[in-house]
């Protein structure tokens, strides 16, 4: 049995995710939209801890301002009824034909001015709604041919945009983050930062890099053959890790979106023991929203909906347990032990050491016996490879 959710454990749902109604490129949708209210209410039913959106989830693109207010107040009302939170919020930039060369990116410049605009009265809502962490996710900042711009153009143009919105927050005294969202591919045949690794090398080149953090998403750097825990453990150690999407993916093809854990489940197992227990003092690492970016498959009706999005609590709480376990097992410890990983913590050059020093230290070279390394010396990675693979099937 696993726990059952609570707000404690900062569980949160696009309102995108379970209110998609499963259309997709070869056909017509298969369920009906979901209100926000009726999500909010639902959501904190499961033990969820909030919920997020994209501007046009909440109200529809290009709609009176007194139908977005009646949206955005309804949704304020649920909030309070219910103890749900909005932590983050989003600004769609890439459903109307208008983003179809991108929004903050496109050669048209009229275009872009348009997309500076939206998503500045969106961190306005997002000021308004308490939320601390500002998503962009540029879907449609790309292209499908190499000639149609010149990249660094565009990346400086995505240097502008950032930085007129961080400059915004700031004059406006917000105290509101950006998380940039990296994808590969799709909707764009190649997309701008496309990995982790991209986008941490373009924040540093922003106006105010420390207003600026990454939202990685499982699926989208497994789309690229990446490994999505070793990812989050660079952007950790970058002080980066402003938010997280989570979801299943099973190897590099489109974008599955599937319950987490349901694609590579040992990656998956890595990544939660990671969140939890790599911090200080083995405590948590990341202490933001666990936010769930999956999508209730195309096969399910609405009762389907709601027990994908309790499958994906349920496969970070188990995963969690399980990590647990994991690390008070003595023979794990022993195994870890075993690995040098303490080694790995020691600095490579002694404290005070001079290169002149280590080029004298026949040890480390001339004496060195290289040779020893034939045949002997194994790590014992595949021992506790084995024992966390147990742990994770329940099996330990
Ligand atoms: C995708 C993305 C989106 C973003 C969302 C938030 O592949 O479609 O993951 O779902 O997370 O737009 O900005
Ligand atoms: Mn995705
Ligand atoms: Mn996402």
């Amino acid at each position: 049995m696993a726990p059952t959710p609570t707000p404690a454990d900062k569980f949160t749902f696009g309102l995108w995710t379970i209110g998609w109604n499963a259309q997709d490129p070869f056909g017509s949708a298969t369920r009906g939209p979901v209100d926000a209210v009726d999500a909010i209410h639902k959501l904190s039913e499961l033990g969820a801890y909030g919920m997020t959106f994209h501007d046009d989830d909440l109200f529809p693109f290009g709609c009176s301002d007194a139908d977005r207010r009646a949206a955005i107040d309804a949704l304020k009302k649920a909030c309070d009824e219910t103890g749900m939170t909005i932590p983050m919020i989003t600004t769609n930039t890439f459903s109307h034909p208008v983003f179809k060369d991108g929004g903050v990116t496109s050669n048209d410049r009229d275009v872009r001015r348009f997309t500076i605009r939206k998503i500045l009265r969106n961190i306005d809502l997002a000021a308004e709604l308490g939320a601390k962490t500002f998503v962009m996710w540029g879907g449609r900042e790309g292209a499908e041919y190499d000639f149609s711009k010149d990249i660094r153009v565009a990346l400086e143009r995505y240097r502008e945009a950032a930085n007129v919105f961080g400059a915004y927050v700031l004059e406006k005294g917000y105290d509101l983050k950006f998380a940039i969202e990296p994808k590969p591919n799709e909707p764009r045949g190649d997309i701008l930062l496309p990995t982790v690794g991209h986008a941490l090398g373009f924040i540093e080149t922003l106006d105010n890099p420390e207003l600026v953090g990454l939202n990685p998403e499982v699926g989208h750097e497994q789309m690229a053959g990446l490994n999505f825990t070793a990812g989050i453990a660079q952007a950790l150690y970058q002080g980066k890790l402003f938010h997280i999407d989570l979801n299943g993916q099973r190897g590099i093809k489109y974008d599955q979106d599937l319950v987490f854990g349901h694609g590579d489940l040992i990656n998956a197992f890595s990544l939660v023991d990671l969140l939890e227990n790599g911090g200080p003092e083995g405590g948590q690492a990341y202490t933001g929203p666990r936010h769930f970016d999956y999508k209730p498959s195309r096969t399910e009706d609405i009762d389907g909906v709601w027990a994908s999005a309790e499958a994906n609590m349920r496969m970070y709480l188990l995963l969690k347990e399980r990590a647990a376990a994991f690390r008070a097992d003595p023979e794990v410890q022993e195994a870890i032990e075993a690995t040098r990983q303490h080694e790995l913590a020691q600095t490579t050059l002694a404290e005070g050491e001079s290169v002149a020093d280590l080029l004298a230290d026949t040890s480390a070279y001339e004496d060195f016996d290289a040779d020893a390394y034939f045949d002997a010396k194994g790590f014992g990675f595949v021992r506790l490879q084995q024992l966390a693979v147990e742990h994770l099937m329940g099996a330990r």
